[in-house]
């Protein structure tokens, strides 16, 4: 399957992830910044505690711990479709798993199987663009959150379509792809990841299509990283 088949295919791409898992925390773990915008994004779900949250596309956990410093008597599930990645993930967080505070379950984010109104929080970090279907997905969401609760979408969408999109060009094509290929041993997650942002929505698009799903008082955030330009999280409430 090519890159652009991967595009068309999203349901694949989970199983691309499971050839770079191994490798997704130190790769990552490089790349600056990586974990404290996660770790600004899932402040802004404002949560007191005592939450029951969703981690949608969780993989190895990242934003997971992320939501974890927020949650005391609360919980944490996190999904995702890749066996690979969940495996990094049970084994990073296995007291955490121990005590009842986290779990996490092998599901496709376009057809979460929970009741709805279950999760007072929902964070999805880098999911969205993988989903086949940007509203269907968001309407899932929605569904999904009590009312009074909060999403938040963190995934790279870019600030204009001009010079950012330059600007991903280069750190995409001339840094993240070759860099992350060679030390995965993997390139087509990667090429997928450049062009997969490229044919993203841009931020507006994002807020519109959310609040067409139903959520209010959306907020667009820009991070203060070397990623601004190209990294935004998005906040909505039911
Ligand atoms: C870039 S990783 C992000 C992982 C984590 N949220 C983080 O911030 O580090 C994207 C994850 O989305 C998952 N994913 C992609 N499409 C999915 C789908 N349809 N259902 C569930 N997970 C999916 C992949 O398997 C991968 O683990």
């Amino acid at each position: 399957m090519t890159n652009a088949n991967l595009i068309e295919n999203k349901a694949q791409v989970p199983k691309e992830f499971n050839k770079v898992s191994a490798m997704y925390d130190f790769a990552t773990y490089l790349s600056q910044g990586y974990q404290e915008d996660l770790d600004n994004s899932a402040s802004w779900l404002m949560l007191k505690g005592d939450e029951r949250v969703l981690d949608v596309c969780c993989g190895t956990g990242k934003s997971t711990a992320a939501c974890l410093k927020h949650i005391t008597t609360g919980s944490i599930i996190g999904v995702d479709n890749s066996e690979g990645m969940l495996k990094e993930a049970n084994k990073k967080f296995a007291s955490e798993i121990e005590a009842g505070k986290v779990n996490f379950e092998l599901q496709d984010a376009m057809h979460l199987d929970f009741e709805a109104e279950s999760f007072d929080a929902i964070f999805m970090a880098y999911g969205l663009r993988n989903m086949p279907d940007y509203e269907k997905s968001l309407e899932l969401l929605y569904k999904l959150l009590k009312p009074g609760g909060r999403l938040c979408i963190h995934d790279y969408s870019l600030a204009n379509k001009g010079w950012a999109k330059a600007y991903w060009g280069v750190l995409s094509y001339g840094f993240i792809v070759p860099f992350c290929s060679i030390l995965s041993r993997s390139t087509k997650i990667y090429t997928y990841l450049a062009k997969s942002v490229l044919t993203f929505l841009t931020p507006p698009e994002v807020e519109a299509k959310m609040k067409n799903a139903g959520f209010q008082n959306i907020q667009v955030k820009a991070h203060k990283s070397w990623r601004s330009p190209i990294l935004h999280a998005f906040i909505g409430e039911k």
